[in-house]
């Protein structure tokens, strides 16, 4: 298989084709699913073999001994991330929402306020409000098209109710990979304020050439007794259905705290998500990864120049993530308008920008990790939508 072949997934229980007549009005058989975060690709060999050594042996009993899979990370983290991670700080969960929500239950009390930077991954604040806290949205500033941090603005926004941060690194949506500096004085802010640093990393091996992600331990070490790292193969080997993440943690206090509340959850993991997690963290996992970026950096690329050739669209420069952030404000029109022309008339089911926050508005979000020829497509209808601009 190349990533250029089209796999139908219509029909397989797959949400973002499955669902998105339902959640958008845009039937499967005409459009284009662009909105959900996972890849039209299958994931390596070493994965579907995996699976099939299962299937094969066909008892889908409880899973036990672990040290294959806290090794597979732990070499990963080291030769993908200079980390080295100690295994026994790693705790598996469902997935990373879960994570996030077993942090949010861990490390905070109801009523207390959880700092976002927003526009950010939309899990997080409807997380953060199921579980009865507050979300306090620190929106991100805007220079030359590009997200950065505003501390000034931020520390003056603290009213001392909050308890917890929670940082997207590299950033969903706008694809900024934060640098050293940036992770430094997030460390900073969180010590300042007394929060608890929680730093998602679901996307860091989605980087694109010239760019290098830093682990938040290795940026910040000095905070080590107050950060969550929250990690997973999931994003990186389009395996989300496994519902597998780490929640890696070295500071034995809130270790202990975190683990006290897996178990009173009942926490426990999902066989075929380690199996395949352990097929993927490897050298074959790697050289696949460094396909699919030079892949998705072409199809940033077409979906880009094609995009911001629009009057009024612009497309974020991504360092990271196929999750491309497009501006339609430029255009001049109304949300309403705009939704029009890119899901009725283009058939485009994307992901709308105020579902991730304050500073959303007015954007939509494109998930661009497909075969080549659909995101031309996508082009290509947009283009078509938007032709009395042009
Ligand atoms: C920042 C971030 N965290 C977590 C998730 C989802 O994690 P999981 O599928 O492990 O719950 C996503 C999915 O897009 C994400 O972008």
């Amino acid at each position: 298989m190349t990533f250029d072949t089209t796999i139908d997934r219509k029909g397989t229980h797959c949400v973002k084709w499955d669902m998105m007549e339902t959640f958008y009005g845009v039937p499967p058989e005409t459009g284009l699913a662009m909105w959900v975060a996972d890849m039209e690709f299958r994931p390596p060999q070493a994965v579907q073999r995996a699976l099939e050594r299962m299937l094969a042996h066909g008892i889908y009993g409880y899973f036990g001994d672990d040290r294959a899979y806290l090794e597979a990370i732990r070499w990963w983290m080291d030769s993908r991330h200079g980390w080295q991670v100690d295994p026994s700080h790693i705790f598996t969960t469902h997935g990373l929402v879960n994570g996030t929500a077993l942090c949010i239950d861990a490390f905070t009390a109801p009523g207390d306020g959880v700092v976002l930077m927003t526009p950010v991954y939309h899990a997080f604040a409807r997380t953060i409000r199921a579980a009865g806290r507050t979300v306090v949205e620190c929106r991100l500033a805007l220079a030359d098209g590009r997200y950065e941090m505003d501390f000034d603005a931020w520390d003056a926004q603290m009213t001392g109710g909050e308890r917890m941060l929670i940082l997207c690194s590299p950033h969903n949506p706008g694809g900024r990979v934060w640098t050293a500096a940036e992770l430094r004085a997030t460390a900073d802010f969180c010590r300042r304020h007394d929060l608890i640093l929680v730093s998602d990393e679901i996307h860091h091996d989605l980087v694109f050439p010239g760019h290098k992600h830093m682990v938040m331990p290795k940026a910040a070490p000095g905070i080590a007794d107050r950060l969550v790292m929250l990690t997973a193969a999931t994003k990186t080997f389009n395996i989300a259905g496994a519902h597998t993440g780490n929640v890696i943690i070295a500071d034995p206090a809130l270790r202990k705290r975190f683990a006290d509340r897996m178990m009173a959850m009942g926490i426990s993991p999902n066989s075929f998500g380690m199996h395949m997690v352990t097929a993927a963290y490897s050298p074959e996992g790697a050289a696949w990864v460094d396909e699919l970026m030079c892949y998705l950096d072409g199809n940033r690329r077409l979906l880009d120049a094609g995009l911001n050739a629009i009057p009024g669209v612009r497309s974020m420069a991504l360092e990271a993530t196929y999750l491309a952030w497009v501006d339609f404000a430029g255009t001049g029109m109304t949300q309403a308008e705009i939704l029009d022309r890119v899901q009725r008339q283009a058939q485009i089911a994307p992901n709308h920008g105020e579902t991730f926050g304050a500073g959303g508005e007015g954007f939509l979000r494109l998930n661009l990790a497909a075969p080549r020829a659909q995101v031309a497509e996508a082009v290509n209808r947009l283009q078509r939508a938007f032709a009395d601009l042009q």
